[in-house]
């Protein structure tokens, strides 16, 4: 496969651009040493090892994820620092954090006070303290306590001697349905102000919390500069994707991943391609993002959309009279709606550079949502 151009690959196939993902790569950390905050990107968004590496070999202080399952595959390929940003609770996986502890600095996320007990009787029994971080809403109104319910939340944790709480952060993931820069600028400037007014409270708790963390792709340039912050954590910003392209925080040209598919059919008013919801998923999006149309941006005809997928098809509707030069297994390079979901339905990256193939690398954690 290596030294192939990617048009002559079996389809399809899922292709990464490895000079636009270290550019953007670059951008952010470069970002991150100009504002002087850590930089600590979640995985999800490519689920890779190799990735992960890359970024922590370019600065950054440790990674996030949101399941144990991709814990656990980054500690397997030597990754020692990680906020699991999801509140966990079960005995059954405490223990597989606390299986990873010895090789890892594994960080919790406190969002109750129910599990404010459940974690520190987890490491009680245990003999060992555990870092935890308070997951602050700003608004995206999913996990994460109120700034006026943090002093009850903290109380509770002073109160105990296994979990040791040392961050703030949250998430303002409803930046994705901003319909305006004056908007997103708004949604981040409260992300900011609701994690300086938690870790305030803290404080005047007696509880010094060193990390003060934000993160989404849309707001992270403008939260990340507030005096105070002391970290970001964006993930779709290694790769961007169209819901990126079309908020306005990245253009076609940063978009590093793509979808190689191939013409399968062309019947009098449409062309069917073999990428379905199976390749680029049904994903438009995330919290109300309103500025996709169609199945993801076709590179070579941006004109033609894709109208609907089935498992295996994808459809666009067109008179193929316009279109004589596409003939059936002519390549198409689709730029997904939503990269993160289509990179979660591969086995492996196709690495190019210029279209030639450099490599192949392992979606390493994908599924892996326990
Ligand atoms: C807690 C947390 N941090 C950071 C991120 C990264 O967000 P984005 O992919 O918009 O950069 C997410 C995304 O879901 C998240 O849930």
């Amino acid at each position: 496969m290596k030294g192939r151009h990617i048009s002559h690959l079996d389809t399809p196939s899922l292709l990464l651009d490895k000079r636009v993902m270290k550019q953007n790569l670059q951008n952010i950390v470069q970002f991150a040493e100009a504002n002087h905050v850590a930089y600590r990107p979640h995985i999800k968004t490519h689920k890779s090892i190799d990735i992960a590496k890359m970024q922590l070999e370019s600065g950054a202080v440790g990674i996030t994820v949101a399941t144990v399952g991709e814990a656990e595959v980054m500690v397997s390929g030597g990754v020692e620092n990680i906020l699991i940003a999801f509140p966990i609770f079960t005995a059954e996986k405490l223990e597989r954090i606390y299986q990873l502890l010895d090789r890892a600095e594994i960080i919790l996320t406190i969002d109750s006070e129910e599990q404010v007990d459940v974690v520190n009787e987890f490491f009680r029994q245990k003999d060992e303290r555990v870092y935890v971080w308070l997951k602050v809403n700003s608004g995206l109104n999913r996990c994460g306590v109120e700034v006026e319910d943090v002093k009850a939340l903290v109380e509770r944790m002073t109160d105990k001697n296994y979990v040791e709480l040392t961050g703030i952060y949250t998430h303002a993931g409803h930046s994705y349905a901003a319909s305006s820069t004056e908007a997103l600028e708004e949604i981040a400037e409260k992300e900011a102000e609701v994690v300086l007014a938690s870790a305030h409270i803290c404080e005047s708790l007696g509880v010094q919390v060193a990390h003060k963390s934000i993160g989404s792709t849309p707001t992270f340039k403008i939260a990340g500069q507030v005096d105070g912050i002391t970290e970001i954590r964006p993930g779709n910003a290694i790769f961007y994707d169209m819901v990126q392209v079309g908020l306005g925080v990245a253009t076609i040209e940063d978009c590093a991943v793509t979808v190689a598919s191939r013409v399968a059919s062309i019947k009098r008013n449409r062309i069917v391609i073999d990428a379905g919801s199976k390749t680029l998923s049904l994903d438009k999006g995330a919290h109300g993002n309103e500025s996709i149309a169609g199945h993801g941006y076709i590179k070579e005809y941006p004109e033609l959309i894709i109208s609907r997928l089935s498992e295996e098809h994808g459809v666009i509707d067109c008179n193929p009279e316009d279109y004589p030069q596409l003939a059936i297994g002519d390549v198409l390079t689709i730029v997904p709606n939503h990269a993160c979901t289509v990179v979660n339905l591969f086995d492996q990256y196709v690495v190019h550079e210029d279209g030639s193939i450099i490599e192949a690398w392992d979606v390493s954690a994908r599924g892996r949502l326990k």
